[in-house]
Order: C-alpha cells, then structure tokens, then sequence
C-alpha cells in the first residue's frame, strides 16, 4: 500500500500527452478473446486496470506483452473459461469475457464483478439480454460466481431499458459470432463505444450503427487478428483542463479529443475557464479570471459525463457563488464531499425534485440505499488547505490530487491505488506540470 505526500498548492504549467483510453482499451483487450490470432494494440495506457484486464485473458489462454503502450496478445492454451475471482472480482469489465466464451466455447463463469464503489452497480441488463440470446445463466451465491452455458448463442432483438455503457459492449461482443443478426435499441452512444465498434470492424465482424441509439450485428462464423490504435482518453484529458483552470495555471494538451468535450466546454466556457484551439488535437485549458458558479447535471453521451462531476465539484468551489452538481447516472458518486469538506470546502447534500425518479434516474431506483442524496450544493470560493484524505473511487481519486495540488500545505492522500487504475505515471505527470507529489510506501517514516 502506497500514499501521496503533496505539497500545495501550485500553478500548473506545461504539456502533457493525454494517454490512450483506459475505457475502449479494456474491452478491446475481452475482445481479443473473439479469435486464436494474433491482436496487436496501440496506445494502451500502462495502468492498473489494463493489466488486471490482461491477467484476465491469460487465464483464459491468452499470453500477452506489454511493452511502453502496446500490447500483443496471442493464444497460448486452450481456454478454461473460468475467471478466478481474486483477479475478476477486481475489475467490473472482467463480465464482458461472457460473449465471447458463450459463443466460442458455449460457457462460461465468471466472478460477481468488481471496480470503482460507486453504486450497486449490478450487471441485470447484460444478463437479461444474454439470456434473449439463448444462454442459461444463474448466480450462485454460495461461491460468487455466475454460471453461464449455451449450446448457441443466437441474434436477438432487444432494447436496453436504460443507457448502458458496458451492458452495450458486452451484448455487442456476444452479437459477433452468434448466429443471425442481433439488433440493440436503447444503445449507449459513448463515443468509447464506436472505437470498440472500429476495431471490431478491423477484426472482420459486421456491425453498423443503424440508427439513433440502435444497432445491427449480423453474426459471422470467425474473426482475424488485427492490429488498433486506441483514441486517447476524453476523461484523462477533462481532468488536466480542471487542473489547469482550478489551479490558476496554463496547460497545453496533446491528443486532445475536445470535438467529443462539448458539454465540458459549454460549462467550462460558462463558468470563465479559459481554452484556445491550438490544431485539430492540441489545446490550451487555462485561468482567465474569477470563475462563476456553473451547475451540471450529468448525463450519458453527448450529456456531461458522470466521470467529470468530480473534478467539476472541485473547480466550483474555486468559483463564486453556489452550484449544485447533480448526478443522475450512478447512485453513488459523492465519496469525495466528505474528504474536499476535511479540506475547508463549503459543500451540503442536497435533495433536486425530480417527477418520475424510477425513470429519470439511470441506476436502478431499488438499488438506491436509503438516506442517499444525488447532489451536492458547492459554495465558493474557498481557499483549500492541507488534510489527511482517502480515496474511494477512481474519479474521487484524481479530484483529491488535485484539491491537495491547489491546497496549501502538505497533505496526504491514502487509496491512491485508485487513481492507478485509470491515470497512467500520474504523479510523474504532475510533477512535470510543477506539482510536488511523493509516492511513499504507507508504513515508511516520512
Ligand atoms: N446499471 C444497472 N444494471 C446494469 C447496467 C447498469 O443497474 O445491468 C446501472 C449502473 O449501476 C449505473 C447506470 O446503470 O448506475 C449506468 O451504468 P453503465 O452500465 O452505463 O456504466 P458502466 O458501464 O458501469 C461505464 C464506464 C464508467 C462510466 C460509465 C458512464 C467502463 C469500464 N466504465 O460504466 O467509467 O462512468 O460507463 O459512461 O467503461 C470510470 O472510468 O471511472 C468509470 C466509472
């Protein structure tokens, strides 16, 4: 176990390369699954998730290297299509593996998945539409496990009953090889999704997106290797502009996808932040002037993403006046409050009035435990100061880093194990942009 020591605050300046998307990486590496031949990727970022990810297909008889930010993975055994639950259990897209087995091998069990505690965070969608497409699955809740069988997967018809994002990728992977054609509605339209969709493309199968959130997969017997370049990382990027503009500083990004930012560049064009075009991927997030308070409600694509409302809470408490962030996606996406109100942020719990909130909101409403709320009034601006603060969440994580960054004094962060999971040499960045971040084993003297 390791922690941060930070020493605030600073004003960030300089570069930085945004890293491949850890999002679209990890299920192309489940999509590896779909042929024995050789699938080579590119622009894989070096964190904690991926190689989880990748210790997933090796034990489903793949042998991969990954070296610098490519990754080869080839076919070593045959395939026991089981996921040990100590390395499944840690990784929420380790119940993709399931189209793939299901239709290559005709079964498949895999641990209740794991990932970021924020929300129940249940797998029903992609196990009901599996289920349409002819698997037998059950939970046995004596061993943790889902228990999945088919004698052939087969192409359905079925509509989401709401977004979501891997419950779309995983029956995309199932539609693949299964026979006939498969036609999904209610799709997520995450961008993340299309360069799934591309790389399958490269792979050989036949997917078109067909219509406004629906789509056609016509099952094919067999896929080829490929070789893909994934897109860089929309969430990575949306972090650094936040560090930029919350930290009075001046950043320039490289890989920049800002065409799929809309949203984030209203609100932040909104609230004052500042940002310049430099080409087609490069641009320039930077401090203009006093910030205002911006609300946000999150939403799937092309709404503000639920990813961003994180370190969006923590810009507007730069900003003054009050901002209520809302979020409508996950039930339970507020971890970081407690710990930014350790750090002198000025932040109540607050209860929106909403109609219909079994149909509004995205989480199942039942999941929901009770005394929960779905956003946060911020009042700004606040001068952050140092605290001892922990993570719990991947988000949660890169908003603490950089409340410590723009904070003053020396604070440590515990969980940081977190933030690896998706930010890649994360400190090693931020020193780059001026930042002053010790990683220290958590029982050393400091
Ligand atoms: N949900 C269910 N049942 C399901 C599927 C989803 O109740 O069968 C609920 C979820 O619990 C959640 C909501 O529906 O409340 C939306 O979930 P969705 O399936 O869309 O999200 P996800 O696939 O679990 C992915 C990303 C998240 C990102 C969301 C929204 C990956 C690995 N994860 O999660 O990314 O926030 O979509 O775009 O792709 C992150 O990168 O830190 C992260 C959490």
């Amino acid at each position: 176990m390791e922690k941060f020591i930070v020493d605030g605050p600073t004003r960030l300046k300089g570069d930085v390369t945004i890293a491949g998307a850890k999002n679209v990486a990890l299920k192309a590496i489940v999509a590896s699954l779909l042929t024995d031949e050789e699938v080579i990727l590119e622009n894989v970022p070096q964190i904690r998730d991926v190689h989880v990810m990748l210790e997933v297909v090796e034990h489903l008889g793949k042998h991969s290297v990954f070296e610098k930010s490519r990754v080869v993975i080839r076919k070593n055994s045959s395939c026991a299509c089981t996921v040990p639950l100590e390395v499944g259990a840690r990784l929420r897209t380790s119940s993709m593996v399931l189209g793939p087995l299901l239709t290559r091998y005709g079964k498949a069990i895999i641990p209740n998945p794991g990932g970021c505690r924020i929300g129940a965070r249940p797998i029903d969608r992609h196990i009901e539409g599996l289920k349409k497409m002819g698997a037998s699955i059950t939970y046995d809740s004596t061993d943790g496990y889902f228990h999945a069988q088919t004698k052939k997967l087969e192409g359905a018809e079925i509509t989401f009953e709401k977004n979501t994002h891997t419950g779309t990728e995983t029956l995309l992977l199932a539609g693949i090889l299964a026979q006939g054609k498969t036609i999904l509605r209610n799709v997520a339209e995450e961008v993340e999704v299309d360069d799934l969709i591309r790389f399958l493309q490269h792979m050989g199968a036949n997917i078109k997106r067909s219509g406004v959130r629906e789509m056609i997969i016509e099952g094919i017997p067999k896929l080829h290797g490929a070789t893909y370049t994934i897109m860089p990382d929309r969430n990575e990027e949306v972090t650094f502009a936040i560090a930029a503009v919350a930290s009075l500083g001046d950043i320039t990004i490289h890989n920049s996808q800002r065409h799929y930012l809309t949203a984030f560049l209203n609100a932040l064009t909104k609230a004052g932040g500042g940002y310049e075009e430099i080409d087609r991927t490069t641009t320039r997030y930077f401090y203009k002037d006093h910030l205002h308070a911006v609300d946000v409600v999150t939403a799937p694509y092309p709404g503000f993403m639920t990813d961003w409302q994180a370190p969006w809470a923590l810009l507007m408490t730069q900003a003054k006046g009050e901002s209520v962030v809302h979020e409508t996606v996950f039930e339970n996406r507020f971890t970081y409050v407690e710990e930014l109100k350790k750090m002198g942020a000025h932040i109540a719990y607050v209860d929106p009035e909403v109609k219909n909130p079994k149909t509004f909101y995205n989480f199942n409403w039942k999941d929901r435990p009770f005394g929960t709320h779905q956003a946060i009034r911020i009042m700004g601006p606040t001068n952050l100061h140092n605290a001892v603060v922990t993570i719990n969440d991947l988000r949660a994580g890169a908003t603490l880093l950089l409340a410590t960054i723009i904070g003053s004094g020396k604070s440590y962060l515990y969980g940081i194990e977190q933030i690896d999971r998706g930010y890649e040499h994360v400190e090693k960045r931020f020193t780059a942009l001026g930042a002053h971040i010790v990683r220290v084993k958590e029982d050393a003297v400091s």
